[in-house]
């Protein structure tokens, strides 16, 4: 299972990323927690983060265009939701890693699961 964002609370660590206001609507942002490489999107005023490799050739699916809730691999146009990293289109055929984002105080932090 690699849609964390509906993991229990208590199997995640969450880590503070930066202010969700300048991450304005549109925007992405990449980041590296515990070696972990991520995107995050503000899409429609909402955050979702993925990882940012696709699963099927690892290419650098955070650099993809969206699609309304759908990133597509700009390697060889795989598509994945981001809000869950179900993949929706080959040549990928398994998910990719969702992570749960909170905002909280007006300050961004993404969750990773615990060791
Ligand atoms: S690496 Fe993403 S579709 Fe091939």
């Amino acid at each position: 299972m690699l849609n964390y964002t509906t993991l229990d609370e208590t199997k995640i660590e969450y880590y503070e990323i930066i202010p969700a206001s300048e991450l304005p609507n549109g925007e992405r942002l990449f980041i590296e927690i515990e070696g972990n490489s991520l995107v995050i999107f503000n899409i429609a005023g909402q955050f979702f983060a993925i990882a940012d490799i696709c699963s099927h050739d690892n290419g650098p699916l955070g650099e993809g265009d969206l699609e309304g809730f759908n990133v597509i691999c700009p390697r060889h146009g795989a598509e994945f939701d981001v809000r869950t990293g179900k993949v929706v289109q080959l040549p990928a055929v398994d998910d990719i890693p969702a992570y749960p984002v909170q905002v909280r105080d007006g300050v961004i932090f993404v969750g990773i699961p615990k060791e």
